[in-house]
């Protein structure tokens, strides 16, 4: 086995608490959680059904990379990374915003667009815009966090009461800071940062960095070298190749769930690729077995006891 795509342990210090699409969150204890970053992966809205081996481990180390050069803009929830697919994280009182920025008019807001629609979360977007054109300045088109993630505009969030306008204001500021550092910074690695979304939570009455930050799956990155050569068919650096295939490959007229190995194997490429392009180093991930690897681990951080049952799939 070379993929994590479940962890499951009886450790009394351990408890299920959420799965997403490719996280997996354990309660370590009111203060903490273990966040698991898996290898699944999803595309066109679909899970995929085959894994891709060290995905998790470019997601979880490019997240820590960032929100170590972050720190100084706003703080965050990070605890340690104890494991290549394991983040050990402050709980913290989450906002149910997913603060969206967009540098570009392309994805669902480009669909929208083609489609009439100028307001997006309360900002009006000119007329005469072009697919994957740049904004003059990034757009804020926050959403509401629960199964739809429908737009919301501001004076809506302050309204409901989902947060106070003192700190809305400081969400906003924040998030166009980290746009900012993070465009700047790939652009450097001739890497554009297309749109991205935080999420902020409160710690003590403090707003913090949560979640994850400027990932391949919290964000749009595209070469910079495409995006100039060709700007409308500039494509995600990490997803393209699997998404071509998936659509070279349909099966009765639907996408295959399944991938076939060399495309998995090139996926995995791509993503290393990505957290060199990102980090400069290469990825280190010490040659042990998984399953030996993240139960030691957990047990230096006293999270599993020699008894307990872990059962990685
Ligand atoms: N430090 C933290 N404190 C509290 N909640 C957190 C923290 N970090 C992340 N979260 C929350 O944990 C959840 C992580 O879920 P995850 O992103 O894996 O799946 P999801 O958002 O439900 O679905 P998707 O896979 O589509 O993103 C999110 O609801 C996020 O707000
Ligand atoms: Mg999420």
């Amino acid at each position: 086995m070379n993929c994590i795509t479940k962890l499951e342990t009886n450790s009394p210090k351990l408890t299920f608490l959420h799965r997403g699409k490719v996280r997996d969150s354990l309660r370590v204890d009111d203060k903490t959680r273990l966040i698991v970053v898996t290898d699944r992966i999803s595309a066109f809205n679909k899970k995929i059904k085959t894994p891709i081996p060290n995905k998790g481990a470019v997601l979880n180390g490019i997240a820590g990379y960032w929100f170590e050069q972050t720190k100084n803009i706003i703080p965050n929830h990070v605890i340690q990374i104890i494991d290549p697919n394991l983040m050990l994280v402050k709980e913290a009182e989450p906002i149910k915003v997913e603060m969206v920025v967009r540098g570009y008019l392309t994805g669902s807001m480009w669909r929208g667009y083609e489609e009439g629609q100028r307001n997006f979360s309360g900002t009006i977007v000119s007329d005469g815009l072009k697919k994957n054109q740049k904004f003059d300045s990034p757009v804020l088109t926050p959403t509401t966090k629960d199964d739809d993630d429908t737009e919301i505009s501001p004076d809506e969030i302050i309204r409901t009461g989902l947060v106070s306008a003192e700190i809305w204001e400081q969400m906003k500021t924040k998030t166009l800071e980290l746009f900012r550092f993070g465009s700047e910074y790939l652009a450097s690695k001739g890497i554009v940062l297309v749109d991205t979304k935080y999420e902020f939570g409160l710690l003590n009455g403090e707003l913090i960095l949560i979640d994850e930050i400027h990932t391949p799956d919290s964000s749009r990155f595209w070469r910079k070298s495409d995006y100039e050569a060709n700007p409308d068919s500039a494509e995600q650096i990490d997803k393209e190749f699997v998404r071509q295939w998936m659509l070279a490959n349909k099966i009765d007229g639907e996408v295959p769930l399944i991938i076939a190995p060399e495309v998995v194997a090139e996926t995995t490429r791509r993503y290393e690729e990505i957290y060199e392009m990102v980090t400069g180093q290469k990825l280190q991930i010490p040659n042990l077995e998984l399953q030996i690897r993240v139960r030691v681990n957990l047990a230096k951080e006293g999270l599993i006891g020699e008894n307990d049952e872990l059962l990685l799939v």
